[in-house]
């Protein structure tokens, strides 16, 4: 049976996903970033029927949902860096990857058996109500199935996982558009392990440079796969024009475009627009999108990063 999708700020909609998430459910909810497929994180079988669900592959770990640092510092140690991350960003789409606590309470499997955990306070009214109302970590990997483009609204959600989870809460479009940036650590060092929908630059502004671990470092974001956010359609990146049985996907002044991420070039616009156009080109039944060149800065980092993963050939051909 299809899942029902009920309005977000509604507090009987809120406890009808508590009541679900008690029994090991999954209940789709929206944050700032993207929609998120949320489980009871201290319940081993419901993540591993998350897992399932999205036929993701269990090497990847989840990111734990929480309130904000209160709840965030009984399940992982946070150093002084961290602290200061989650001062400066939290609630937002920041996630910080520390040692877990002694008393962790959130299943090894979702942490894939590491040592460390994912953390983010998500800044969404609906969200924060749902993990408040649950009274612990909620984890939420994106609500799609594994290796496709990210749900922005909840109607994407029930198109790729409806039949497969409990409940969607509606909470509109996302407004930032993109996963959350993580951040790991090697002892006190900061490390960009996902480039994301907090630009490289603003966290720079409050801790100093950021490294990029080596790709051949454990720490390595483990989830982060070449063939990621894909659209069924073939995507050519850097094009300045659509050759013959192309659509384009216009940024800024691009002439001939289907569709346009932002005509005024803002990079939050276009950050917001990436996914639900990716998606509005496949049911337009196109096989080749070419994409127009998207400044490497600010959100434009992330937005090229998602890019280069919906255009790397897929893990199956
Ligand atoms: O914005 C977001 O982050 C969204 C919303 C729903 O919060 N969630 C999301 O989750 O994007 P997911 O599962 O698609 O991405 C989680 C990322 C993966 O790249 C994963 O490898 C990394 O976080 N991650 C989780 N735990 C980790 C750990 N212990 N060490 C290193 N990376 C970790
Ligand atoms: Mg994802």
């Amino acid at each position: 049976m299809a899942a029902s999708i009920l309005p977000g700020n509604d507090s009987a909609s809120i406890e009808a996903a508590c009541a679900a998430l008690r029994t090991g459910g999954l209940v789709a909810m929206p944050t700032e970033t993207v929609y998120g497929l949320a489980a009871d994180a201290g319940d081993g079988k419901a993540v591993a029927a998350l897992y399932a669900a999205k036929e993701r592959p269990t090497f990847n770990p989840l990111i734990s949902h929480v309130t904000g640092l209160e709840m965030a510092e009984q399940l992982g140690r946070f150093n002084t860096v961290a602290r200061k991350l989650a001062a400066a960003f939290w609630p937002g789409p920041l996630t910080l990857v520390v040692p877990r606590s002694d008393a962790c309470p959130v299943s090894s499997l979702a942490c894939a058996g590491l040592d460390t955990i994912a953390l983010r306070a998500p800044d969404h009214p609906v969200a924060q109500s749902l993990i408040k109302a649950f009274g612990g970590p909620l984890v939420a990997p994106s609500a799609n199935p594994s290796g496709g483009v990210s749900p922005t609204c909840a109607k994407h959600v029930a198109d790729g996982l409806g039949d497969r989870i409990d409940l969607i809460l509606d909470g509109g479009a996302c407004s930032v558009g993109l996963e959350s940036t993580v951040i790991g650590f090697e002892g006190d060092q900061p490390l960009l392990l996902r480039k994301g929908g907090l630009a490289r630059q603003d966290i720079e502004a409050i801790i100093g440079p950021l490294r990029l671990p080596d790709a051949a470092s454990p720490k390595a974001s483990p989830g982060m796969l070449k063939s990621h956010y894909a659209p069924h359609a073939k995507l050519r990146l850097n094009a300045t024009h659509a050759e013959a049985g192309e659509t384009l996907l216009g940024f800024g002044k691009t002439k001939g475009a289907m569709l346009n991420l932002s005509t005024s070039s803002n990079m939050q616009e276009a950050a917001a627009n990436l996914f639900a156009y990716l998606r509005e080109l496949d049911a337009s039944g196109t096989s080749r999108i070419a994409v127009a060149p998207i400044p490497d800065e600010g959100l434009g980092e992330a937005i090229n990063d998602r890019l280069k993963r919906a255009a790397a050939p897929r893990d199956s051909e």
